[in-house]
This record gives structure tokens, sequence and C-alpha cells, in this order.
């Protein structure tokens, strides 16, 4: 089995799918490992280390895409891709496949069977393959680090001969992977940390991060799976009044809830960024999914009302190092699921499988 990796071709994307590390452990399961020249540069992997490793390195992705039996990416391949593809390959990657119907239908029109990284599912047993996770955790650290540096104010507190400088308060919404490791973050920079969930359970672990966590009667919240599946408007609301007054105290937002496959819950709204201090701060991280607060916008770094509205899009990008190496491991974790160096295994009824397998020798699945 011949594993394929081109470089990302989305703009300002940094990371690879496949590490030098990864590449040696798959050559030591006995696949065959092609990359494309300067796949990884921006990851800070150079050519040689995946020569090192024992990969093939090749000229173009044309010539990749033609060789692979499973072609590996971050981000969804792109129609040039597919086009090079070969008839009855395989393809690993972030693909989003209630979003991108036509790219499903040219991948399955050429029997290319598809796995999509991000319907992982989110149970113990692929933990370890789970990429949505490793991601969202390296971008919950990246979003105070930005937080930080667009503000004009230092997070810990200060004693020093001019006086004494208090501690930035941080206010982050959503406790799930992205939000615990900014708690984490922010505690360590030395911040006081303000955190709301929908789920109460969440209190213990903010509580065990040394966070301040901010109760309000949720009412009846529908959870699956450890996800939240709907919020009323109402409780929205009684949230949105229980949190304003935090918000307008807070130097820095950070927003990451998430209700999977909906528009992202509305938690700040224009007027309640109207009450806060001029020259704070809020990442909205949900901003890809129509974003928490009302006024942000993907991709840019926005000033409304006197506060800063960061809108970044892909942060794990801006760590691609650890990103790639991290996805990198997920990637491995799933391939040696799903197959060996001769083959797939084809469980179709095994859980991890099964919800992440799109398509299969020309036929749609999901
Ligand atoms: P997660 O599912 O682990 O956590 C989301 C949390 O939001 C859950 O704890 C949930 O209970 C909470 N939540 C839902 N409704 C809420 C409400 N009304 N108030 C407060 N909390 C609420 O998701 P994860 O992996 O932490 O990702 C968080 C967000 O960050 C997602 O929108 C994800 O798409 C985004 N993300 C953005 C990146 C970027 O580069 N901008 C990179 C990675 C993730």
């Amino acid at each position: 089995m011949i594993i394929g990796t081109v470089k990302e071709t989305k703009a300002s994307e940094n990371r690879v799918a496949l590490s030098p590390e990864v590449v040696k452990n798959l050559i030591k399961q006995g696949f065959e490992c092609c990359i494309e020249s300067g796949a990884g540069v921006a990851s800070n992997f150079s050519d040689a280390a995946y020569e090192t490793a024992g990969a093939k390195i090749i000229q173009t992705a044309k010539e990749v895409c033609n060789q692979a039996d499973i072609l590996v990416k971050v981000n969804a391949p792109s129609i040039e891709e597919i086009a090079n593809l070969k008839e009855g390959s395989a393809l690993l990657s972030f693909i989003y496949h209630l979003n991108n119907a036509d790219l499903i239908s040219q991948l399955n029109a050429k029997k290319v069977t598809v796995f999509s990284m991000d319907a992982i599912p989110r149970i113990s047993r692929a933990q370890s393959m789970d990429a949505l996770s490793s991601q969202a955790n390296l971008a919950g650290y990246k979003a105070v680090i930005l937080g930080a540096q667009h503000s004009a104010r230092i997070f810990p507190m200060l004693m020093t001969a001019a006086g004494t400088i208090t501690p930035s308060k941080v206010l982050i919404f959503g406790a799930g992977v992205a939000g615990l490791q900014a708690i984490g973050t922010a505690k360590r920079l030395g911040a006081v940390v303000e955190v709301t969930d929908i789920r109460p359970e969440t209190k213990e672990q903010v509580e065990s991060l040394g966070g301040k966590f901010i109760s309000f009667d949720t009412g009846e919240v529908k959870i699956e799976g450890g996800y939240v599946k709907e919020t009323s408007e109402d409780t929205l609301k009684k949230q949105r009044e229980i949190l304003g007054k935090h918000l307008a105290a807070a130097d820095i937002a950070i927003t990451t809830a998430l209700i999977p496959g909906k528009k992202a819950p509305i938690l700040i709204t224009e007027d309640m960024v109207k009450t806060m201090k001029l020259g704070s701060v809020i990442v909205d991280m949900a901003v890809e999914q129509g974003g928490n607060c009302e006024i942000s916008e993907a991709g840019k770094v926005v000033v409304k009302h006197g506060v800063k509205i960061v809108g970044e899009v892909n942060l794990p990008s801006q760590l691609a190092q650890n990103a790639s190496e991290s996805y990198s491991k997920n990637i491995y974790a799933f391939l040696t699921h799903l197959a060996n160096k001769d083959g797939f295994k084809w469980e179709m009824e095994e859980e991890i499988t099964k919800g992440t397998l799109i398509c299969k020798e020309g036929n749609l699945l999901k």
C-alpha cells in the first residue's frame, strides 16, 4: 500500500498530513510513503527529514496523486487533486461531507473511497484518532496568545515601584476541548479566568483548572454523545443577561461554543459589545460556524465600538509544527486501525469505520 501526501493548497494552510516521525512508523508497518517535495516545509519538516525516515520524495502533487493507494491530507482535496487521483484509491482528510456534497459526488464518481477525519466518533477507543480534538486543543492555546497579543494589558498581577498592575480578566464561553485548554493557558499566564458553559457538569473541570464557573439556569438542554444538540432562544437570552456584567468587566473574551452541524449560538450581541471596555478583545473561535459574537468577521481582525474582534479561522495552522505532528499521529492511529500493508480490513459494522466512511468504491454511504 502506497500512502501519499501533498502540499496543502488551501490559502494560509501551513500544516501537512504526515510528519517524518509518522512516515518512519508507517514504513515499519510495511507501508510505502511518497511525499511531494516541499510538502512539510511550512511545518518545519524538510524533504531530507522525510527521506531519512524512508519516504520517496516526488516532485509534483500530480505524480503523488497518480501513485498513492491512499492519499492523506489535512483539507479536502482540490478539483485538480481529485482529477489526478487513481480510480479505486482512498482518501483520508477533513472533508465536512454535509457541506461538501459536490466534492463528495466527484470523488464517488471516480470510485475514490473517502474517510472523513472530522467524523471520528468522540469515544474513548478513538481518542488517539480524534483530529478535531487534537487541533482544537492547540487552537484553544493559540486563541489566548492572540488575545494577549491584541490586548494593551498584561495578564498577571505585577507589584512594581510604579504601583500595582491588576491582572487581566479573561472570560471564556464554552468549556469543551478548546475552552479547557484556553482556561489552563490563561491561568498559567496569570489572568483571572471566568468561564460559562451550558453543560453544568463542566463546572468541576473548570474549577480544577483554577477557573471560576458562572452558573445560570440552563433549563432543559438536549445533550447527545457529550455534545449540546440544541439550545432554545430563551436559554440564550437568560445566559446573555447573566453574562452581560461579566463581559463588561472582561479584558479578553474567548468564545468556543459549538452545536455540531448547526450555526454557532450568539452569545455576544452587538449591544453587549458596546458595553465592553475600550481596548478589550474578543477572540471568536466559532467564527467559521457564523460566530458566537454577532459582529465578528471570518478571517479578519476588526475594531468595532472600541473592541478588537479577532475572527481567525485557522488557528492550528499558526502552530503548524505541533498541529501537523498531532494530526499525523491521529492519521497513523486511524490508518493502522483501518488497514495494514496488504489493504483495508473492511470491518463495516465497527463504530469508527462506520462513522467515518463517506463513500466506498462508487457507493455513497452518507
Ligand atoms: P467542544 O464540543 O469540545 O466544546 C464546545 C463547548 O461549547 C461544549 O462544552 C458545549 O457544552 C459548549 N456550549 C454549547 N453551547 C453553549 C452556550 N450557549 N454557552 C456556553 N457554552 C456552550 O468543541 P471544541 O473542539 O472545543 O471547539 C470549539 C469551537 O472552536 C468550535 O466552534 C470549533 O469549530 C472551533 N475551532 C476553531 C478553530 C479556529 O481555528 N478558529 C480551530 C479549532 C476549533
